[in-house]
């Protein structure tokens, strides 16, 4: 069994501007004190909306905490004429160490397709980002094609302009799991995970699949996760909604197997 750090990554989509998100994270870190991250056997990571990044990144670094910082999103250009966007550098800028790209609520409300996906990947990686790319199927989808097709194509895609040596992680997220309190099961977590993984080492490598983390995201909470995180592919999970609430993801980053 490969030896990956667990990635417990908080997304907290739109909420919590940027005074609530100091306030947030000075809470968690006092309520995790002397929890296994201080140690750095399980890796934590916020994502909150980008006017909060500069305000979170002046409290990380002035009272080290073990936090990574990362983005919901980003460019797939450096700079220019577009209106509204924000470049990897400037995250970079920021001391952000992540990006997800590919969220399923960025495919769906602002179309993003594989391609696109592909392309932000690439400007994450050229700005020493590391990307969080997610996949995942509708109910319809699953339906229709089985639990990993989409997923696999997704991933696919996203890999175009990904090399052996570049570090990169994966979420999974069904669709149908998302914001819903459905739950995917750890078998199927685990089946559409090592899918994912073959993926990644037919592409990249046996040496780059064994490395890469490969997270589950949809209704984890502090009662489920321990479950995922005895799945062999499974590395750690993208929490939403209790990624909000300091007692629950503390208590999901306190996660024993
Ligand atoms: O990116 C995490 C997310 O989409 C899962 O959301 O609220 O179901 O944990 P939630």
């Amino acid at each position: 069994v490969a030896n990956r750090t667990p990635l417990i990554a908080g997304n907290w989509k739109m909420n919590l501007d940027h005074l609530q998100a100091v306030a947030f994270v000075q809470k968690l870190h006092w309520t995790l004190k002397d929890a296994k991250h201080e140690d750095g056997s399980v890796e934590v990571a916020v994502f909150p909306p980008f006017t909060d990044i500069r305000s979170v990144q002046t409290l990380i670094d002035a009272d080290k905490i073990p936090f990574a910082l990362g983005a919901q999103d980003l460019s797939a250009h450096d700079s220019g004429a577009y209106t509204g966007e924000v470049s990897g550098a400037f995250l970079a800028k920021l001391d952000a160490k992540y990006v997800i790209i590919g969220h399923s609520e960025r495919r769906e409300y602002h179309s993003e397709s594989d391609e696109v996906v592909a392309s932000k990947v690439k400007a994450a990686l050229k700005h020493g980002l590391v990307p969080v790319i997610c996949v995942g199927e509708t109910l319809a989808q699953r339906e229709e094609s089985g639990p990993t097709a989409v997923s696999i194509a997704q991933l696919e895609t996203a890999l175009g302009a990904v090399s052996a040596s570049d570090d990169i992680v994966v979420a999974y997220e069904p669709v149908w799991a998302i914001g819903t309190g459905q739950v995917a099961s750890p078998e199927q977590a685990q089946e559409v995970c090592s899918a994912l993984r073959a993926v990644i080492a037919a592409k990249l490598g046996d040496e780059a699949a064994a490395r890469t983390r490969i997270l589950y995201g949809g209704s984890v909470k502090s009662a489920n996760i321990a479950s995922f995180m005895r799945e062999p592919d499974v590395d750690g999970a993208l929490v939403g909604g209790a990624s909000l609430v300091v007692d629950e993801f503390a208590a999901i980053i306190r996660f024993e197997k």
